[in-house]
């Protein structure tokens, strides 16, 4: 890694958190369009009322969002598990193109990695990487999942990896 690491903390996700995340999904749009599918106009249109139904979700306990912030409070990415049941959740993460490359999702991986056994009560975690993302499958790996099978996203072939958060 060639440039500094950035220190990052998590933040739950919270109803006045709506304004930011729009703004970054906005200025990230096209930098993540380029490795996992656009999320439509839709999605931008009616961001707040998304934004309640997730909140929503997550006061059910079937999911757990989370803004991967900086120390000085910049909004940098989103690590998210979903789909929490019988001690399990999937795991997704998006860091915007301004601090990629500088450990932020191994970070984030990391601390939701603690969070989902510390806080959540989620003893493993799976989640998905597409063959032509080399990134993402660098972030998990190097947090210590493995894979675990092979499936196709969106027509684009990947992988399933699994992680236990506890010993
Ligand atoms: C994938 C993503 C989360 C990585 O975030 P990040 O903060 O840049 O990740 P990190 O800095 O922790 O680690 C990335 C690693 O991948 C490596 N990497 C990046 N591009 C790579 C490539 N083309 N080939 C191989 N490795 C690559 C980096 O070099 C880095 O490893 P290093 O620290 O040893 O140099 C980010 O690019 C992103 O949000 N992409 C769009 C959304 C997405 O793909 N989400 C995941 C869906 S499965």
């Amino acid at each position: 890694m060639l440039a500094d690491v950035i220190a990052i903390r998590l933040e739950r996700l919270r109803p006045d958190h709506a304004e930011a995340l729009l703004s970054f999904e906005r200025q990230n749009r096209a930098y993540f369009a380029r490795s996992v599918p656009d999320r439509g106009d839709a999605y931008f249109e009616h961001f707040c009322d998304r934004h309640r139904a997730l909140l929503a979700e997550q006061d059910a306990g079937a999911c757990h969002f989370h803004l991967v912030m900086s120390d000085d409070g910049t909004l940098l990415g989103r690590v998210n598990l979903v789909d929490a049941e019988r001690g399990e959740a999937e795991l997704g993460y998006r860091i915007g193109e301004q601090a990629a490359g500088r450990g932020v999702a191994t970070a984030a991986v990391l601390e939701v990695c603690r969070l989902a056994a510390a806080g959540y009560g989620l003893s493993a975690l799976t989640a998905v990487a597409t063959l032509d993302n080399p990134a993402s499958t660098a972030v998990l790996r190097r947090t210590g999942f493995t894979p675990v099978g092979e499936l196709v996203i969106n027509g684009r072939p990947g992988v399933r990896y699994r992680r236990r958060t506890t010993g």
